[in-house]
């Protein structure tokens, strides 16, 4: 099984669109998906149509009394499914921080998945946390999606700084553009620019597009209801990349 996480340090940038597109896109390729909404807000559960369940969950899973295997459920896509929000983040925080060895218990709580499906895929909350270590560490490959604009830049210059510090080895960081407005001079002028700062960018612009934003109107991927859209199409050329990267 491989682990794809979509994560930054910032908010909004466009990680759960990526999670649900990549998600479904990887499922009609015909490859056993499973995509885990790892942040509480439940959107990426939500544009599947199941709500989140926080309600007294998470100390069953971490005390090993239920496996992980209860918390998935069907999507309406084949070869697609999907462990809606169910963690309580103050619950699981605190158990990582008692644990043994608390950067890996998420590598370790995977593990029977593997068996089960080709590739997990990670939506990531926003922030550094011990959660978000977990992922560093349980990933095989981390997407970042990346604004154009200098402070999400710099947002990403942390996240870089932050890896190298902490004692996470071989995990591989791909940004890539999102929220793309090309009326915008700063957006055009750093799609040029930023190819040459950051050498591991992925060649993928995902426009700002209104077919994303429809996504929470139609609670489907785009690439469900608009697949040849520039949005749709932009979420098709970023799993291409993506799933060659992953060995899929
Ligand atoms: N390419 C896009 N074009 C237009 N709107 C977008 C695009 N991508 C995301 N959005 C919108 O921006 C908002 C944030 O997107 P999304 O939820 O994917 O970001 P996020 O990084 O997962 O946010 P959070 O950090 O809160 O989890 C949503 O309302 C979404 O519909
Ligand atoms: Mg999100």
């Amino acid at each position: 099984m491989h682990v794809l996480a979509l994560y930054n340090l910032k908010g909004g940038v466009g990680k759960t669109a990526a999670s649900v597109n990549l998600a479904h896109l990887a499922s009609q390729s015909g490859i056993p998906t499973l995509l885990w909404d790892l942040d509480p807000q439940g959107a990426s559960s939500w544009y599947f149509g199941k709500e989140s369940g926080l309600e007294g969950k998470t100390k069953g899973l971490i005390r090993g009394k239920s496996p992980l295997a209860e918390f998935i459920q069907p999507t309406p896509f084949e070869n697609l499914d999907i462990i809606p929000a169910n963690l309580d983040n103050h619950t699981i925080e605190h158990w990582l921080n008692k644990s043994e060895k608390p950067h890996k218990q998420l590598k370790r709580l995977i593990k029977p998945l593997h068996e089960d499906y080709s590739l997990l895929i990670f939506d990531c909350p926003p922030g550094y946390s011990l959660l978000a270590e977990n992922i560093l560490h349980a990933a095989d490959i981390i997407a970042c999606p990346i604004i154009p604009t200098y402070l999400s830049i710099r947002t990403y210059a942390q996240i870089v700084a932050h890896q190298a510090k902490s004692k996470i080895r071989d995990i591989k960081l791909y940004p890539f553009l999102s929220m793309v407005d090309r009326r915008k001079k700063l957006h055009r002028e750093l799609v040029d620019d930023l190819p040459q700062m950051i050498k591991t960018l992925l060649p993928i612009s995902i426009p700002y597009a209104s077919a994303v934003e429809q996504m929470g109107e139609n609670q489907l991927p785009v690439t469900a209801f608009a697949a040849s859209s520039p949005a749709g199409m932009a979420y098709q050329a970023l799993w291409k990349e993506l799933s060659l990267k992953l060995g899929l």
